[in-house]
């Protein structure tokens, strides 16, 4: 599928937050969320994706159709650290998902984004813990490292990795619980 990450515009803040609807839709099973009285989950505040400049929004598009999106932080969400790239949230539409949509375009951002990295998912959220392991490792041939953060700043799994020219392959020293994942990249090929 021909998967583009675009910059979200302003003048998309509709279509985020529609999005994020259905995100939250999603998370509902994980997380003890219930709708509204007008059957709309609780909206978190979008405006600051445009005024500050270390977050970035962007839209997912197969062909001409929306098919996800992504918030990207240049923060880190554990040591606030503003050299670290953060994935805020990230969401593929169910009709495509399971078909490379979700690998291609958070590679497509690592790779525009070069530098350090951290990748965070709730505990309970195993599916993506599998979808970021799997698309992490393909991206950096397998070397990343992964902690189970348990604490206020955050609690589950977090990957680290390094991305850009030259920077891809390599883990850095500060890096906790440094490993090697190669085991979780399957050939595609090999299972069909
Ligand atoms: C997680 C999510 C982004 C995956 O998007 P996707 O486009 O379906 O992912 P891909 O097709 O690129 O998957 C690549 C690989 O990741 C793994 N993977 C993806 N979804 C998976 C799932 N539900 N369970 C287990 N492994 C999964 C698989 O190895 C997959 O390769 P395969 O299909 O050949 O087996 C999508 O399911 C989603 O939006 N989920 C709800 C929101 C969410 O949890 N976001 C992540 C927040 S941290």
């Amino acid at each position: 599928m021909e998967t583009r990450v675009v910059s979200a515009e302003r003048s998309d803040q509709e279509t985020l937050r529609n999005l994020l609807q259905l995100y939250a839709y999603d998370f509902s099973e994980i997380l003890s969320l219930d709708v509204d009285q007008t059957g709309r989950f609780k909206e978190e505040p979008l405006a600051a994706y445009w005024s500050d400049a270390w977050r970035f929004p962007f839209l997912l598009r197969v062909h001409e159709h929306l098919a996800g999106f992504a918030l990207v932080d240049h923060k880190s969400k554990l040591s606030a650290a503003d050299d670290v790239w953060d994935v805020a949230e990230f969401f593929v539409l169910r009709k495509y998902r399971r078909a490379g949509v979700g690998m291609t375009a958070a590679h497509q951002i690592f790779a525009a984004h070069a530098g350090k990295w951290e990748v965070r998912q709730r505990r309970a959220n195993v599916a993506a813990t599998s979808f970021w392991r799997r698309t992490i490792s393909a991206y950096t041939g397998g070397l990343f490292s992964e902690e189970l953060v348990d604490d206020e700043r955050w609690r589950g799994p977090v990957q680290r990795f390094l991305s850009g020219a030259g920077a891809t392959g390599r883990i850095l020293p500060e890096w906790p619980e440094r490993s090697r994942f190669a085991a979780v990249v399957e050939d595609r090929s090999a299972r069909s």
